[in-house]
C-alpha cells in the first residue's frame, strides 16, 4: 500500500526546517550507503548525529506522533530517527531495495524497515526530475509531492529517485517497524479502520459499530507482535 499523509507538517514548520536545511553542513550520501546502494547513489546528506538532523528528526518524530493518519496505516512498532538529504545537479539514486535492518543509534537494537516514508521540503516546482518512483506489483508510481506532504510504502519495493536536473530537492526519509509485519494484514487493518469510521461518522448509532470494532482489535491481537 502506498499511501500519502497530506500536509503532516505545517507550512510553519516546513519554513523552520528549510532554514535549519539550507545552513546545515552535507556530506556525500554515499557515506551510508551499503554495499549494493554505493554504485548508484548520488546526493548530499546530513550525517546521522548532525545536531541539525538530531533538531529537525525530534520535529518529524512529534507531528508523527500527532497524526492519526499515520498511525493507523503504519501501526508502529518503533521509528528510526528520521533522516535528511539533497539532490541537485543531475543527483539520483537508482532502483534498490532499503536494507531490511537498521541498528538503533546507540543501542546494541535492529529495527526491521517494514514502512519506508518520504517527507518532502521543497515545492514541485523548485525542481525538475528527483521523483520517487516505487515499483509493486501494479506497476510503477511516481510520486513528487508538495513541501510538507509524505508519501509511505512497503519497504518491501523496489525505488529510485530520478535525477534532479535544475534546482534541489530537499527531503525526509525514514524507517519505521510496525506492529504488524505482514503487508496484506497491515493494509486489512487499515480498510476496516477506515470504514469503521466512516460508518461511525454517517451513523453514529448503528449497532455494528461495537461489532466490527471488536473484530478489528480481535484481529489486531493476533496479527500484532508488540
Ligand atoms: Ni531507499
Amino acid at each position: 500500500m502506498m499511501l500519502r499523509i497530506p500536509a503532516l507538517l505545517s507550512s510553519a514548520d516546513v519554513r523552520q526546517c528549510r532554514e535549519a536545511l539550507q545552513q546545515a553542513e552535507w556530506q556525500d550520501g554515499r557515506a551510508t550507503a551499503g554495499h549494493q546502494a554505493i554504485a548508484v547513489k548520488s546526493n548530499l546528506q546530513l550525517p546521522l548525529d548532525s545536531p541539525v538532523a538530531r533538531r529537525l528528526g525530534d520535529l518529524v518524530l512529534d507531528r508523527l506522533g500527532r497524526c492519526p493518519l499515520f498511525i493507523a496505516a503504519a501501526l508502529p512498532r518503533r521509528v528510526l530517527p528520521p533522516r535528511f538529504n539533497r539532490y541537485e545537479g543531475g543527483g539520483a539514486y537508482g532502483n534498490h531495495i532499503d536494507n531490511a535492518l537498521f541498528r538503533v543509534p546507540g543501542a546494541d537494537e535492529y529495527v526491521r524497515t517494514d514502512i519506508s516514508c518520504t517527507l518532502f521540503f521543497s515545492e514541485p516546482d523548485e525542481y525538475d526530475g528527483g521523483e520517487l518512483v516505487v515499483e509493486d506489483s501494479y506497476g510503477e508510481h511516481r510520486v513528487k509531492l508538495p513541501a510538507g506532504d509524505m508519501v509511505l510504502y512497503p519497504g518491501t519495493s523496489h525505488h529510485r529517485v530520478t535525477p534532479v536536473t535544475r534546482g534541489a530537492r530537499l527531503a525526509s526519509f525514514f524507517w519505521t517497524q510496525s506492529l504488524v509485519a505482514s503487508e496484506v494484514q497491515r493494509r486489512t487493518l487499515f480498510e476496516m479502520d477506515n470504514a469503521i469510521q466512516r460508518l461511525t461518522a454517517d451513523h453514529p448509532d448503528h449497532g455494528s459499530i461495537a461489532a466490527l470494532t471488536g473484530v478489528y482489535h480481535n484481529l489486531l491481537r493476533q496479527w500484532s507482535v508488540p
